[in-house]
């Protein structure tokens, strides 16, 4: 056997050469890097084996990433020191990536379109992302869908997939940016912001921090971080210190609120009240006697 032979065969053994596995340092959430590398294979980046390790250590394989999304390996060696990748430069990565990999449409109206008007639910917020009032529309279904599963769900509201969430920011009533989230067949959800005249942007306005899309967006919503107005609710929030903190609901009932512990569970990714609001405001319908048969049948599978 020749010494160039026996020299491939000793750098194949030992690792490189090989599969590249890209080590990634310092992983401030596994949550995030789960969540991009989802996005980027389409599926369970632990099941697909582009991603591997646990709380001492991080290792994404990049021939496999490269075998699922073409391209992305390439991209990937941008960002690389060494072998290794830093969680600074994974954000990065992600977010280079991101634009490849979006299924989210490039117009906000195209955001549930088709959707009649009554196959909408609307709520109303201020909160922590902006000082600008949030209307956020979800469709029934999806909510109805999330909820009949609750129970088979182990006490976990999971929107069906496909559903998009859409927050529009008013300012003076008046539309002047929209935030958005859609729940994409590989089962994960896709962050979007678009601007007053409906195109898709990097980042919210300034009001008073402008986030940038998705970076910001998954800090939150992958976070465990608690935030006001839900954090207190059913009881007022104080105000934070850009403004009013509220959600503008008709009734409040610590059973329901206690019964999905919405915002604590945050059991997909997202952090509203849209299962506690709703269904309070079901159990107002049922007192006055104008409670539709199906809604009437969801309160009592839920136990209520
Ligand atoms: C400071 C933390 C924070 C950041 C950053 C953040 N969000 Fe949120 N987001 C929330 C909270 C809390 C709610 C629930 C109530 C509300 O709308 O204020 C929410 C709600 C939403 C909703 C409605 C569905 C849900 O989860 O309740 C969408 C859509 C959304 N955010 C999109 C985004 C996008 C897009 C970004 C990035 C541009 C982003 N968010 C950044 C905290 C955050």
């Amino acid at each position: 056997m020749s010494w160039r032979r026996l020299l491939v065969m000793a750098v194949l053994a030992s690792g490189c050469g090989g599969t590249p596995q890209v080590r990634v340092s310092d992983v401030e959430n596994p949550a995030v890097l789960e969540h991009y590398l989802g996005l980027m294979v389409g599926g369970d980046p632990y099941t697909l084996g582009v991603l591997s390790g646990s709380d001492r250590g991080y290792v994404i394989d990049a021939d496999r990433l490269a075998t699922r999304r073409s391209g992305l390996d390439r991209l990937l060696n941008r960002y690389l020191d060494r072998r290794h990748l830093e969680w600074d430069s994974l954000l990065n990565f992600a977010a280079a990536a991101y634009d490849r990999i979006r299924q989210m449409p490039d117009h906000v109206d195209q955001l549930h379109k088709d959707l009649p008007a009554d196959e909408v639910l609307m709520f109303e917020v201020h909160g922590p992302m902006t000082r600008y009032l949030r209307r956020i529309t979800i469709p029934k279904s999806a909510l109805h869908q999330a909820l009949n599963a609750f129970s088979l769900n182990r006490r976990q509201l999971v929107y069906p997939i496909g559903t998009t969430i859409v927050a529009r920011h008013l300012d003076d009533s008046v539309p002047v940016e929209t935030t958005a989230m859609y729940k994409r067949p590989d089962g994960y959800w896709e962050f979007g912001t678009y601007d007053r005249a409906g195109r898709r942007v990097a980042a919210t306005h300034a009001n008073p921090r402008a986030l940038v899309t998705p970076k910001q967006c998954v800090g939150c919503h992958l976070g465990t971080r608690l935030f006001e107005p839900e954090k207190s609710f059913p009881a007022p929030a104080p105000a934070g210190p850009d403004g009013v903190r509220h959600w503008y609901t008709s009734a409040r009932d610590p059973v329901v609120t206690q019964l999905f512990s919405e915002h604590e569970r945050r059991s997909d990714t997202v952090l509203g009240l849209y299962a506690t609001v709703y269904v309070t405001d079901l159990l107002q319908a049922r007192q006055s006697g104008i409670i539709a048969q199906e809604e009437a049948r969801l309160l009592t599978d839920l136990g209520l």
